[in-house]
């Protein structure tokens, strides 16, 4: 087994997800600035160590993905907040990539940006505690889109990107956002996304990845969300599970979904089914960004100093997650 191997059951096994808190400084302040609450270094500092230091990060969260300006923050007990994510048993990890740009010759799609220097960046954050990273690329549908030229394009960002972070001994999570914007059909995002995936594996084995030591990133299979014809959540279960069986490498150890604007119970209800009905052998868990904090955030920001009470409905969440990654959730566990 690879040491990257090991990361990455690490921070995927026995039901444990990733909580991605890793939102630039710009979606950050979107996200505060929606609760009323202003977005300062010490604000952002503030939520996300109430998230890091909860009970839920022992049994539940198997590694953090942050930003640039958190992994080099100090908590307010004074350790730094990899060493504090660290102390629960999770792994630190960081997001690379610089974000999404206009794709040249086709304006209205997105390249990832963030290959320049990124050796050197990777070497700076390796020695920072970190031990697995993040680089997101975007695709929409519509009847043109994605194009050729952006699953190409960010199938090449993303490989050169993976082959980097394993060359400096960290786990790169492949992350092809199919947006869920739009009034495509679920059939429209399964052949997309499923063009996507395959492309974005045929880079990664031309730059020779090792592939038992990524981690996916996908986004499950639904309609869009102005669609008229949403599908049942047993159907997002048998397509997203059908993409990955037909797309993924069996190498690969596992599969860790975005939320991708989907709510909170949506998310988790999703991610139970498709570990009911798994019959692959990867391992499928979460990797929410929205879907394990927006409750914990709204709490949050009306009253600010109630710590406690915040990390309550922080480990419910956490724990609605594992239990999902394990088949194990029902809705009446919810309210319990
Ligand atoms: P969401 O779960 O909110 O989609 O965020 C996950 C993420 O890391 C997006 O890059």
């Amino acid at each position: 087994m690879s040491e990257l191997n090991k990361i990455a059951l690490k921070i995927l096994s026995n039901g444990k997800g990733i909580l991605a808190a890793d939102e630039s400084n710009g979606t950050m302040t979107k996200r505060l600035e929606a609760v009323n609450v202003e977005s300062t270094p010490k604000n952002r500092l503030a939520f996300r160590e109430t998230l890091f230091s909860s009970e839920s990060m022992k049994d539940c969260i198997g590694g953090v993905i942050l930003y640039d300006e958190t992994i080099n923050q100090i908590s307010s007990l004074g350790k730094s907040i990899p060493e504090l994510i660290s102390a629960s048993g999770a792994v630190p990890g960081i997001k690379v990539d610089t974000g999404a740009k206009n794709l040249a010759n086709s304006p209205e799609e997105k390249i990832t940006e963030g290959l320049d220097g990124l050796r050197e960046r990777l070497k700076k954050y390796y020695e920072l505690g970190a031990r697995f990273t993040k680089w997101r690329g975007v695709y929409s549908i519509s009847n043109n889109y994605p194009s050729k030229l952006a699953i190409h394009s960010n199938a090449h960002a993303l490989a050169r990107y993976a082959a980097l972070v394993q060359e400096c001994g960290m786990v790169p999570i492949v992350e092809p956002e199919v947006l869920m914007d739009g009034d495509h059909s679920a059939d429209e995002c399964l052949e997309k996304t499923s063009e996507v995936i395959k492309n974005c594996f045929e880079e990664l084995i031309l730059n020779k990845t090792d592939l038992s030591g990524i981690i996916l990133k996908p986004n499950m299979i639904l309609a869009g969300s102005n669609s008229k014809n949403k599908i049942s959540n047993e159907e997002v279960s048998d397509k997203t599970l059908e993409c990955l069986k037909n797309s993924v490498p069996t190498e690969v150890p596992g599969i860790a979904f975005l939320s991708g604007g989907q709510s909170e119970i949506e998310a988790t209800e999703n991610l139970n089914l498709i570990n009911m009905n798994n019959s692959t052998n990867f391992i499928m868990t979460y990797s929410y960004g929205r879907a394990l904090q927006q409750s914990a955030l709204k709490f949050w920001s009306k009253d600010t100093t109630k710590i406690t009470e915040t990390q309550h409905v922080f480990n419910h969440r956490a724990r609605m997650c594992t239990l999902a990654a394990q088949g194990k959730w029902s809705s009446d566990l919810e309210n319990k």
